[in-house]
């Protein structure tokens, strides 16, 4: 019997950053989830036209923290319920969030510092593509920065895409739990609000074969009715998987006044929710 080696090319990691994330600025929903898993408190966005930053305060990352971060595909956050301090329902679930930035630059720079241990791991594309088969990442060890404390600042640079803030913006809304609390998010200063909605409010709460699910349907005066972000939100852990009419499609005109969100209880996939959606 002989055996045959299954290898993966390297450039597959930036295959994956690209091809998967096609819609590049999902990467910002990505970076901010990460920070709510790691139990932050406040996550700082700063875009200018050379640079996209996004600094957390959570608990950053040790040695082995950063050794976990690089590890593809990890299903770490699979097999742990909560998050630590803040018992938070984890919303990563695949170990591969990270290149994601990949789709909208050259060059990523991860930034973290738990404790007294403190440094910096650079992830660029042409270095990765040149050194042949080493499968490793530049660190350089940092003084650490008392004054920052603990927490990660993951820095997108040599940009090629372009976001406009306004479009981050929807994107953080729909994307990211702001609902939860102890949770702010600021994009160049500015804090990020959820988006709030008048009008005739109907909560519900069914039960399905996949647990409880609950939300509100909203129905909107004729006079903010909007043909913008029609449907159902339909929700995994405070954060938007889908939109959805369930069956409202016929109703015309009338379907710019309904609104609502849709959200399971208990910690989940997505996978199972997406079956008891339809
Ligand atoms: N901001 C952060 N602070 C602390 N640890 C982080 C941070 N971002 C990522 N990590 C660590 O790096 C790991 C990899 O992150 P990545 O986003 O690639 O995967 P994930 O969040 O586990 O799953 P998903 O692919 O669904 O996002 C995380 O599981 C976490 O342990
Ligand atoms: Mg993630």
């Amino acid at each position: 019997m002989e055996y045959l080696p299954v290898t993966v090319d390297k450039s597959h990691l930036i295959t994956i950053g690209e091809r998967l994330y096609s819609e590049s600025i999902e990467l910002i929903r990505e970076l901010v989830n990460n920070a709510y898993d790691a139990d932050a408190t406040e996550v700082h966005i700063k875009m200018t036209d050379e640079f996209i930053e996004v600094r957390d305060n959570g608990t950053g990352m040790d040695r082995e923290g950063l050794k976990q971060y690089f590890n593809i595909g990890s299903p770490e956050k699979i097999s742990k319920a909560k998050s630590p301090v803040f018992h938070r329902d984890l919303i990563g679930q695949f170990g591969i969030g990270k290149f994601a930035s990949l789709a909208a630059c050259e060059c990523f720079e991860v930034h973290t510092q738990k404790g007294d241990f403190a440094a910096k791991v650079t992830f660029d594309k042409k270095e990765w593509e040149k050194e042949g088969d080493q499968w490793n990442l530049p660190l350089q060890i940092l003084p650490p920065d008392k004054e920052r404390g603990d927490g990660t600042t993951v820095t997108l640079l040599r940009l090629t895409k372009a976001f406009e803030p306004e479009e981050v913006m929807r994107k953080i809304v729909e994307g990211t739990p702001l609902k939860a609390s102890n949770f702010v998010v600021r994009l160049n200063g500015v804090r990020i609000t959820p988006r709030s909605l008048s009008g005739h409010r109907i909560p519900f709460l069914e039960g399905t074969e996949f647990g409880p699910v609950h939300g509100e349907i909203i129905i909107l005066p004729s006079s903010t009715a909007s043909p913008v972000e029609l449907g159902i939100e339909v929700k995994v852990k405070q954060v938007t998987v889908k939109r959805k009419f369930f069956g409202l499609e016929h109703w015309g005109k009338t379907l710019s006044r309904i609104r609502g969100g849709a959200c399971r209880f208990s910690a989940g996939h997505h996978r199972s929710f997406r079956v008891c959606s339809g």
